[in-house]
């Protein structure tokens, strides 16, 4: 009974995927909540109340009075009442309601009034996912703190294919599980993390650089800011964003500017997770002019980087916690092994170039991770933000529980 006694709001709009919001209900009912089912009008047109009361046991909400007898619905105390509120399926109409406060229904109202947080799939036509509209009222909900379950990509109702189909029940019940499973949190602790490439300047227009993108650092710095710590994240040029309020970014290009924005800020922290994939040389002299083509061979004479996860593990001071990454395409942990013992790391997330679909670009990443007593875990394929949670997990709450 992974949700013994928790208490879920279930909101319902109207979309075709209404229906599997009753094998939602089941779902979550099967694991141990107890569901309160909110509807909004058109919601009802595609599933039934009397079918979903029948599954809950509860009289589903979806007016703000019983036309019969007067009864008055407190979306108040539905606020108070639960632990999640989940809207699944949610269509474009009510994330546009929800991220602009436009409460004229009983759905959103309960979630203005929401103290729990919130958990939302969305369900629509491809082309009304794909909308700007539709991308900013995701992002401005994101950037309240509630949570995205993204649509799947598939066959939709209208035979369309493309993103738009509402996560399966079987997956949604698994975040929610997870959410709920995640007891342990960072909350206040303060971590850096360095992310994505350097760039290298040779001229005005031309640079050294890495295909790094930056996409599992950015995910570290949810994770942990989605368990309460507050992130100082240095992030090299990429192309992402960060959505949580407790994430402070720091936007470098260069690796002497990383070095330098880190170094600064590391006294204060608790951990340092060094994500980055620093250049490690820069040109010796960068050119004011762009450098014209001729005849002859070029040369750029290059000179070493200050390796910032060295200098911080030079800083540590007991308590501090260091994480490193390795990304190794021969003799993996050998080299994982001496880095993480050279640069004075306490753990070292090694991602090897030799997986498919690991490491540079992909949303997935297969990781191992060492630590300073030579045990290592070895993990399958998994998405950048679940190995994120798993790395999290594994550094803060397994080994050593050094914020216990
Ligand atoms: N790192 C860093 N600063 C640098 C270079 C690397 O902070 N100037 C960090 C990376 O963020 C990563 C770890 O050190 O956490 C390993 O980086 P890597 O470049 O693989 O290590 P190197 O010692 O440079 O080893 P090599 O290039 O020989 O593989």
């Amino acid at each position: 009974m992974t949700l013994k006694d928790k208490h879920i709001v279930l909101g319902i709009t109207g979309s075709i995927a209404a229906y599997k919001a009753a094998s939602l209900a089941r779902l979550l009912i099967k694991a141990g909540a107890e569901v309160q089912i909110v509807i909004t009008p058109s919601g009802k047109e595609f599933i039934t109340p009397v079918t979903l009361s029948a599954l809950t046991g509860k009289p589903v909400v979806s007016e703000f009075f019983t036309a019969n007898d007067g009864t008055w619905h407190s979306h108040v105390d539905l606020g108070q009442w639960a632990d999640l509120m989940l809207i699944a399926p949610a269509t474009a109409a009510t994330l546009g309601k929800m991220a602009n406060g436009i409460a004229d229904n009983m759905l959103i109202t309960t979630y203005l009034s929401m103290k729990a947080p919130v958990m939302i799939a969305p369900a629509m036509d491809l082309d009304m996912f794909a909308h700007p509209s539709t991308t900013r009222n995701i992002e401005m909900l994101r950037s309240y703190g509630n949570i995205i379950i993204e649509p799947a990509a598939g066959e939709l109702a209208s035979h369309l294919i493309g993103k738009g189909r509402m996560e399966e029940p079987e997956k949604i019940l698994e975040v929610v599980e997870a959410f709920f499973a995640k007891k342990e949190t960072l909350d206040k602790k303060k971590i850096l993390i360095t992310a994505g490439p350097t760039y290298e300047k040779i001229d005005p227009v031309r640079f050294i650089g890495n295909y790094s993108s930056g996409k599992m650092g950015f995910a570290l710095a949810e994770e942990c800011a989605g368990r309460g710590a507050e992130v100082t994240l240095v992030a090299g040029p990429v192309a992402l964003k960060v959505n949580h309020p407790n994430i402070k970014r720091i936007d470098v290009e260069s690796a002497e500017q990383m070095y330098n924005a880190s170094v600064g800020v590391f006294g204060d922290m608790d951990a340092a997770i060094l994500c980055a994939a620093v250049a490690d040389f820069r040109p010796a002299e960068q050119y004011t002019q762009k450098v014209k083509r001729g005849e002859d061979d070029l040369t750029i004479a290059l000179t070493p980087n200050k390796d910032i996860a060295a200098s911080l593990g030079k800083m540590k001071k007991g308590g501090q916690m260091l994480v490193g990454f390795a990304l190794e395409t021969n003799d993996e942990e050998a080299n994982a092994l001496r880095k993480m013992e050279k640069k004075n790391l306490d753990y070292i997330v090694l991602n090897s170039l030799n997986d498919a679909g690991a490491g540079f670009q992909h949303d997935t990443n297969k990781i191992s991770i060492l630590n300073r007593n030579g045990e290592r875990k070895d993990f399958p394929l998994k998405s950048k933000k679940e190995v994120a949670s798993d790395i999290i997990e594994e550094v803060f709450f397994s080994l050593l529980r050094p914020f216990k």
